[in-house]
């Protein structure tokens, strides 16, 4: 079995969320078009009077994390959350990026492991309170530990319940900090590194910035799980004018190319199943190799 089927072998059993083919041309018909072109003034105003939490949270924080929490495991009381969050492709797609990012980066822990004399040290970027790498955790060895790393230490104190809940509270630690200075917290080097749900919000010359300081510091032959983000939820021009959400789409193949930059390779891409998130894996090359 060769890399790219080990890691998709990986993945393989997962059960995705999925949307049928009557539901989806009915959305790209006659859905999408509605909120996409409906006056954002007005769309501001239903939402605003239907006390709708998910927007209420992207106009407070665009992208923030908290938007994630009530689409991870957000139980919506509101109608129009029950509706974005229960039916909205972007919602499904996230739940789905939260199974494949949790996954692999077990996996990726659980290797390291086999081989490391020390502790495995995963660090998180942008990692709001955490619940992707607390997933991974659970399904690691349970020396593994992680620095996670957020701007906005809000996050944090949900962060820490949702960690001690889990009972890994003394395996997660969190620093408020901006991803571009993040070589100041490390020790010891990170062998696997999580960066999702942050690259859409960056530009191209920050995002290879943050990977050039990220190979100084860590672990040779380490390897990051980042995600893509495409046009395929068929809303973006509701996300911009309505929720106030800038998000930059790149292809798997145009994000690999800026951490190619930086000296990862081996890029695995694996689609979730409504195609709007790629999540990769990469390793940083061995200088000693
Ligand atoms: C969309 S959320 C993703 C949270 C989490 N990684 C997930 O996928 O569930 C993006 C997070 O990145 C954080 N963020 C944005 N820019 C950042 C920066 N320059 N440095 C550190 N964190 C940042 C935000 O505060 C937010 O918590």
């Amino acid at each position: 079995m060769d890399h790219d089927q080990k890691i998709q072998s990986w993945v393989s059993d997962i059960e995705f969320e999925r949307v049928g083919p009557v539901k989806s041309a009915l959305k790209r018909v006659l859905m999408n078009p509605l909120v996409n072109y409906f006056p954002s003034s007005a769309m501001k105003a239903i939402l605003r009077f239907a006390k709708c939490e998910l927007a209420q949270c992207n106009w407070d924080d665009p992208g923030g994390w908290k938007s994630m929490v009530i689409s991870y495991h957000g139980k919506p009381t509101q109608i129009a959350d029950k509706i974005l969050v229960n039916g909205g492709a972007m919602s499904m797609a996230l739940r789905n990026r939260r199974l494949l990012a949790g996954r692999l980066l077990a996996k990726l822990i659980t290797q390291a492991d086999e081989t490391s004399d020390i502790p495995v040290h995963a660090l998180c970027l942008g990692a709001g309170p955490g619940r992707i790498i607390i997933d991974a955790l659970l399904q690691s060895p349970d020396t593994a530990h992680a620095t996670l790393v957020d701007i906005s230490s809000d996050a944090f104190d949900y962060g820490r319940e949702l960690a001690e809940s889990s009972g890994l509270a003394d395996r997660v630690k969190y620093v408020k900090g901006d991803v571009r200075d993040v070589t100041d917290v490390l020790d010891p080097p990170p062998v696997v590194v999580k960066m999702i749900g942050i690259c859409e919000y960056l530009t191209d010359e920050q995002i290879v910035d943050i990977l050039k300081s990220l190979s100084g510091v860590m672990a040779p032959g380490g390897s990051v799980v980042f995600n893509s983000i495409s046009t395929a939820h068929g809303t973006d021009r509701f996300f911009r004018r309505v929720m106030g959400l800038h998000m930059i789409h790149r292809t798997p193949e145009q994000l690999s190319a800026l951490f190619a930059q930086a000296g990862f390779g081996e890029f695995v891409s694996l689609p979730e199943p409504l195609a709007i998130y790629h999540v990769i894996v990469a390793r940083l090359a061995d200088q000693k190799a």
